[in-house]
Formats: C-alpha cells, sequence, structure tokens
C-alpha cells in the first residue's frame, strides 16, 4: 500500500480517479483526486492525516497491511474537513487511545464532525514533536482554508506536510510532479487555487512571508491532495506569493449567457473589437451555462478584466449567470475591472442586475453598459465592436 516518498515518509493515501465533483457539486474535478496520507517512521511512527469518508474500511484495512496500527505513536491532524478526517472514526477504533495532534480549532472541528472525546493534544506554530532521527514542527496557518488548518514540517528528509495549501485535484498512481506533465500540474494548482484559496488571499500572503522567514528547509511539500512536489518545490511557491496578490495575466474574458444568440452574437463582436484595439491581449469567451464554471472562475482569476452579459429574464439575469456571479462574489478577486452588456426585448434591466453582483463583489465596473433591443442589426453590431475598443481605452485610465 504504502509509497516511498523520503528516508522516513511513505504515502498511504487514496487516488480517487473517479471523482468529478468536490464540495457537493460546488467544484469540479475533471482529473478525480486523492486523499493524501503520509506514514512517518524513525523511532516513533506518526500517521499524518487520514482519507475521505467513503474509503475509511479500505484505508484503515490497507494500513494494517502497512503496519501494526498499535505501532502508530501519534496522528497528526493538519486540517479536519471530512476529506482529510473522515476515516478517524474508523482508525480509532481500532486504536482509540492514541493521541491526535491539532490545533484548538482542529479539536473543536473534530468533536463538531465525531462527537468523540478522543485524546486530542493541541499544538501551536513552533511546538515541536521529536520521533527520533527526525523531528515535526508545528505551523499554524488559519483561515487556508479553514479556522484549524496548520501545517507540518519533517526535519531531516525536509518535508512540509501542507495540506490542502499547494494541493491539486489530480488522481495519480505516480505520485511525483515529476511524473507528470508540469503544464497540467501547474493548471490543476491554479484551479485549486482560484476557487479554494483566493478568498483568503492576504492570509496566504502573510502566511507564506511568516512561513519562510521561519527558515526551515523545505526539499519536498506533500500535499494532502494531487502529486507531491519534489522537483521544483519552490516554484509552487513562487506560484502561490504571485496568486495572492491581485493576480492578473493580460487577458480580458468575456462571460455571457444568451437565449437566442443575441447576446452571443454581441459577445464576439465586442471581442472583435477587443483585438482590433489591443491585438496583444489574450481574449476569451465561455458560455456562462454551456463551460464548466469552476473552469470559468479560473479564467476569470488570472484576467485583468471581464466583460459580463446576460439577456434580460423576466427583469433580471438567468440562472447560470446568477450562479456563476454568486461564485465570483465570494472569491473576492482583486485588482480586476468590468463592464457589462446584453439584449433586450421590452426591459433592459438585465445588466443592471450584473452591475449590482460586480459592485457588490468589488469589481468595479467601468463603462456603462451596452444593451441592444431584440437582435442585433449592422448598427448594433458596429456598436458592439467599438463597445470593445471603449473597453479597451478604459482600461488604459
Ligand atoms: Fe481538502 Fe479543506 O479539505
Amino acid at each position: 500500500m504504502g509509497k516511498k516518498v523520503s528516508q522516513h515518509v511513505a504515502w498511504v493515501g487514496k487516488a480517487d480517479w473517479q471523482l468529478t465533483t468536490f464540495h457537493g457539486d460546488e467544484l469540479s474535478t475533471h482529473r478525480g483526486s486523492s486523499y493524501n496520507s503520509y506514514l512517518v517512521r524513525d523511532k516513533k511512527t506518526a500517521l499524518i492525516d487520514t482519507v475521505w469518508h467513503p474509503f475509511d474500511k479500505e484505508f484503515v484495512s490497507r494500513l494494517k497491511d502497512e503496519i501494526n496500527l498499535n505501532d502508530i505513536d501519534f496522528i497528526i491532524m493538519n486540517h479536519n474537513e471530512i476529506d482529510h478526517s473522515g476515516a478517524l472514526p474508523e482508525l480509532m477504533r481500532a486504536i482509540p487511545d492514541t493521541p491526535i495532534y491539532c490545533t484548538v480549532q482542529g479539536e473543536k472541528i473534530m468533536r463538531g464532525h465525531y462527537h468523540r472525546d478522543w485524546n486530542f493534544v493541541n499544538v501551536h506554530t513552533g511546538d515541536t514533536l521529536p520521533l527520533g532521527d527526525t523531528t515535526l514542527t508545528f505551523f499554524e496557518a488559519p483561515m487556508l482554508h479553514w479556522p484549524d488548518t496548520m501545517f507540518t514540517h519533517l526535519s531531516g528528509d525536509n518535508v512540509l506536510f501542507s495540506n490542502d495549501g499547494f494541493g491539486q485535484h489530480l488522481a495519480s498512481e505516480s505520485l511525483f510532479d515529476d511524473t507528470i506533465d508540469e503544464d497540467i500540474i501547474l493548471a490543476e494548482a491554479e484551479k485549486y487555487y482560484a476557487n479554494i484559496l483566493a478568498p483568503f488571499n492576504p492570509m496566504v500572503k502573510r502566511k507564506a512571508a511568516e512561513l519562510l522567514g521561519m527558515g526551515l528547509p523545505i526539499d519536498i511539500i506533500a500535499p494532502s491532495h494531487g502529486v507531491i512536489w519534489r522537483r521544483h518545490p519552490e516554484k509552487i511557491i513562487e506560484k502561490y506569493v504571485q496568486w495572492c496578490d491581485s493576480y492578473a495575466e493580460n487577458q480580458i474574458t468575456i462571460v455571457y449567457d444568451t437565449m437566442w444568440n443575441s447576446t452571443r452574437r454581441m459577445a464576439e463582436c465586442i471581442a472583435e473589437g477587443i483585438s482590433e484595439a489591443d491585438p496583444g491581449v489574450r481574449v476569451k469567451l465561455f458560455n456562462a451555462a454551456k463551460h464548466d464554471k469552476n473552469d470559468i472562475l479560473t479564467e476569470l482569476f488570472h484576467s485583468k478584466a471581464m466583460l459580463m452579459g446576460c439577456p434580460t429574464i423576466n427583469t433580471g439575469i438567468s440562472y447560470a449567470m446568477a450562479g456563476l456571479l454568486e461564485m465570483l462574489h465570494g472569491l473576492k478577486l482583486q485588482g480586476k475591472k468590468s463592464a457589462t452588456f446584453g439584449s433586450y426585448g421590452w426591459a433592459s434591466t438585465g445588466v443592471k442586475v450584473i452591475q449590482k453582483h460586480l459592485e457588490d463583489a468589488g469589481i468595479p465596473v467601468i463603462l456603462p453598459a451596452l444593451n441592444v433591443n431584440w437582435v442585433p442589426d449592422e448598427s448594433a453590431i458596429a456598436l458592439c465592436r467599438q463597445y470593445g475598443r471603449d473597453f479597451v481605452e478604459a482600461l488604459k485610465k
């Protein structure tokens, strides 16, 4: 079962190849995921995190193939969302007195989830747990992305167990970053960051500086999802430093919904106007109802600006656009600019609804909305192209 990670560390997690959504249906996982659990064996043995509840029996059974469960001296719970703590009840049935090292918030969450009086040991930043030749050091990282989150560092092997941090939803058998196309790993890592960690950008920024300031040697970053970073662990740290700081590439993303293709036609003509005014900018279009919502949000995450369009429907906007705007609001993206557009029949109120959502999300709307009545004719198409050119100009101000 176990796969060697370093001299003292074995991976004892679960690859979940068939996972298509995570957090209920909130997050798409096109490449599956994994729940990484690690066994650290020195003079003492520590188990770091477990796996999601549906795999609890399989996890414990396979763990028994790897080690006599009674030889586990400590359980370290870096974060207690159910994808990592879900197998604890099954494990604790076998070794009920084993101490569980976690933050104060971690204990509260485990008590809230499982209602058991396990042997909790609360730890704080800088606390250590000697295992023999190696030592575990704990580092609290609240709100990355839950209040209980912490990282754990293993000296000697220089492994940082970062739980959700630096993770990706990506199933693999080969486990390491040097065995999979780097572009795929980084794309999944960015999607993970954009959809899960972006709301906590200020904390990421602060904690990254604090962690680097501690000067802990890091040769391997072992997250709780996806591949383990051993080739260039510094690369994903550099990415996080970029992503947490109003990240933007030279991209403008247009997201629209459409009923009879009028708003789609508007979107395409606005895109033409943008490209005409700024041939160097990357322009992408997405239909909010047809494209994956989390992939769209990832595109918005790395865009410098966005245009959101929807026809007026019952004086409001479509289900898909409303859902996307709600998710966008939660991500608290910074440094973006926006504009709105849409077709209408007898009430041009849809764009006002979008505008309010964008402003509430902290994304400034830099141009008056563009409305087109019914189906765009040649003059409306010309207006849309001009709108794209105007948007490029407005971005320069
Ligand atoms: Fe992977 Fe926040 O759990």
